[in-house]
């Protein structure tokens, strides 16, 4: 495993994070607890160190498991969680002001919460899981973030900014107030690459690539026939002709990757880690052999210019969050 800096936090974070949201269930069905918690131990044995989670995530189920695993484990653990909006809207609508999303008390409950379920004494990174860029000069957020940081509940401040929305964020970073941003970004998505990421090698602020597979688009092993269980967000995220669409998109990319040593996701986590703007890609993954083979890529380093050159072409312009 190989260790990037975290932007100016200075933190030696491992380029495959973990992204816990599935751990959670919830949103996600089909998660097993014990299978999870044997997934986290196993990564960290494979030297990982950071994890993205949020008090959202079952309800904070997927900080009690992380928090644990945390705090059991022999290495020094980075966690970074997120202060959901206060009306429960994800993302962020416009026109709704952040009095009503995250005002400063809730801002501070919230990471008074989370420290209980992770079971830790400090949060190293606290996000905002939301982000409207209308909100960008308003007290609330900048004295939350500030006073959460000063009573020492955490370390460093971020946002996770909504999805596919990648410019919304570069008002908030011109701030010099946070000290991270969380982004979509992956094959299908390469919007971030024009102006955030590098806005953020110019201000030195962390980014956590999320969303690297496209919810599962990009493991490959989606199919026309792919049943997701009752209640699972996915049904959602692949309804109507959508399937059928990414297996058509799919199986392009597989042409053209014909060559590229690895397996489709492999090639879709060394394609965030290309950009050195990245500092970790955070996957979802709740199985051992999901673990194994994403903290292998690491050791692979970045694609090389030319199948990246061929990845141009493979943008989607698309939101199937709507
Ligand atoms: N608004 C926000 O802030 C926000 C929104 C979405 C996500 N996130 C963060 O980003 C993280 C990643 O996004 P995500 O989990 O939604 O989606 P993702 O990482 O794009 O995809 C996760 C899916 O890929 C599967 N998978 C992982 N590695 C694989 C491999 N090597 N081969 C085959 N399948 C593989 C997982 O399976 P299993 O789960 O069965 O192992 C899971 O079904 C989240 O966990 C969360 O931390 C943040």
């Amino acid at each position: 495993m190989r260790y990037r800096k975290l932007g100016r936090t200075n933190l030696e974070i491992s380029e495959v994070g973990f992204g816990a949201w599935g751990i959670g269930g919830h949103l996600w069905q089909g998660s097993r607890d014990e299978e999870s918690l044997t997934a986290l131990h196993r990564a960290i044995e494979l030297g990982l160190n950071f994890i993205d989670t949020a008090l959202a995530y079952g309800n904070g189920h997927s900080e009690g498991l992380v928090g644990k695993v945390a705090r059991d484990a022999g290495a020094r653990i980075f966690v970074a969680t997120k202060v959901p909006p206060k009306n429960e809207l994800w993302p962020a609508q416009p026109g709704i002001g952040i009095e009503e999303v995250f005002p400063y008390d809730y801002i501070v409950k919230c990471t008074e919460r989370s420290l209980r379920n992770l079971g830790l004494e400090c949060i190293d990174l606290q996000q905002l899981h939301v982000w409207n860029p209308e909100w960008v000069g308003r007290d609330e957020w900048r004295r939350g973030l500030e006073d959460i940081k000063k009573s020492g509940m955490v370390r460093f401040t971020g946002i996770s900014i909504n999805d596919h929305q990648p410019d919304s964020a570069l008002e908030i970073i011109r701030t010099g107030l946070i000290d991270t941003v969380q982004v979509i970004h992956n094959i299908f998505d390469q919007s971030p690459e024009v102006s955030l990421l590098p806005l953020c090698i110019e201000e030195n602020i962390g980014v956590l690539a999320r969303v690297p597979l496209d919810e599962g688009s990009l493991t490959g092993t989606i199919t026309e026939n792919t049943v997701f269980p009752p209640g699972d967000f996915r049904e959602d995220y692949f309804r109507g002709d959508r399937k059928a669409q990414v297996v058509q998109r799919v199986s392009a990319l597989r042409k053209d990757l014909a060559g590229v040593s690895g397996t489709l996701p492999q090639i879709a986590l060394r394609y965030c880690l290309s950009q050195p703007a990245v500092s970790t890609v955070i996957p979802g993954m709740r199985k051992v052999r999901n673990v194994e083979a994403n903290c292998a890529v690491s050791d692979s380093g970045p694609l090389e210019a030319a199948t990246l050159a061929v990845l141009k072409r493979h943008a989607w312009d698309k939101n199937f969050y709507d």
